[in-house]
């Protein structure tokens, strides 16, 4: 889980086999090793129970609410789903996202900084963007890997060559940001921060909530973005709410949609082109 004082209240997470398999108990125990999380075996201790169950089954990895009365898994599937549907429905590459991208004028390098369950991610990558996608959420990252895994392994064609544009990176995209310089900066960073708490994201609701219960606040993304517009050789592009204000002020142009307005902001140092009168 993310420590560092950028993470509000985090739900306590455990690590489950969603069967009763030798197999699958094995895979639960090292998934748990690798992110030190607990691993509580199929009995809940009755003391210390986690508010949050990341649950090894046999053919997928899922995020579930632990006591009864939860909401139904969250998992990351590219292939089925709402977002294989919008695959599969073809992608216009003049929605307000590929605009705001500025996709119209050609093939993209765009870093996802902000990934969460990799939604935006994978529309980026449907409408033909190389996509670094960045999850600093460890369990997230999980359930991102999985998903990307499963759709290599049972997608068609179509799909695997769009997962085939997405390298994921668990870590911080600040961190990831300040490394990358000279020809590994990314023409576009995209970031979609879980702030301010009653903005909407590509998320459903369902998801929406668990995420947040599990990150937290975004408080540090104003300085994320900062350091991206220090990076991106084209252009910053920040999902809001349409009636949040900007993360920072004026941004050079604004896509609105129905749920969701994209801010765009330069690079920094970028001069705007003289107008001839
Ligand atoms: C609102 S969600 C993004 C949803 C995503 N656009 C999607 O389509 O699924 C915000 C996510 O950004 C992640 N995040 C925020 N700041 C980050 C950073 N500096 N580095 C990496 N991940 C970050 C949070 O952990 C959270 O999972």
């Amino acid at each position: 889980m993310r420590t560092d004082e950028t993470a509000s209240t985090c739900a306590r997470v455990a690590i489950a086999p969603g069967i009763e398999n030798k197999s699958v108990r094995a895979r639960a125990a090292v998934l748990a090793e690798e992110l030190g999380l607990p691993f509580i075996g199929s009995d809940l201790p009755s003391a210390e129970t986690p508010e949050l169950l990341l649950v090894v089954g046999e053919r997928r990895l899922e995020l579930r609410e632990a006591g009864r009365g939860s909401m139904g898994p969250i998992f990351v599937d590219f292939v089925r789903g709402p977002v294989g549907f919008r695959r599969r429905s073809g992608q216009s590459r003049r929605q307000p996202i590929g605009l705001a991208v500025g996709l119209p004028r050609g093939p993209l390098t765009v870093v996802d900084a902000t990934a969460g369950l990799a939604q935006d991610s994978f529309l980026l990558a449907s409408l033909g963007c190389t996509v670094i996608a960045v999850e600093r959420s460890p369990v997230l990252g999980a359930l991102i890997r999985d998903g990307l895994r499963r759709a290599r392994a049972e997608g068609s064609p179509e799909a695997v060559a769009v997962v085939g544009r997405i390298t994921f990176i668990a870590a911080d995209a600040r961190n990831v940001l300040a490394r990358m310089t000279g020809t590994t900066a990314p023409e576009v960073v995209y970031i979609d921060p879980m702030y301010p708490p009653k903005k909407k994201t590509a998320l459903p609701k369902k998801e929406m909530r668990i995420c947040r219960r599990l990150v937290g606040d975004d408080r540090d993304a104003g300085e994320l973005l900062m350091i991206a517009r220090q990076v991106a050789t084209r252009r910053v592009v920040v999902k809001r709410h349409p009636y949040a204000a900007p993360l920072a002020p004026r941004p050079t142009i604004q896509f609105s949609g129905k749920k969701v307005r994209y801010d765009v902001y330069p690079p920094v140092g970028y001069r705007l082109p003289r107008l001839r009168c």
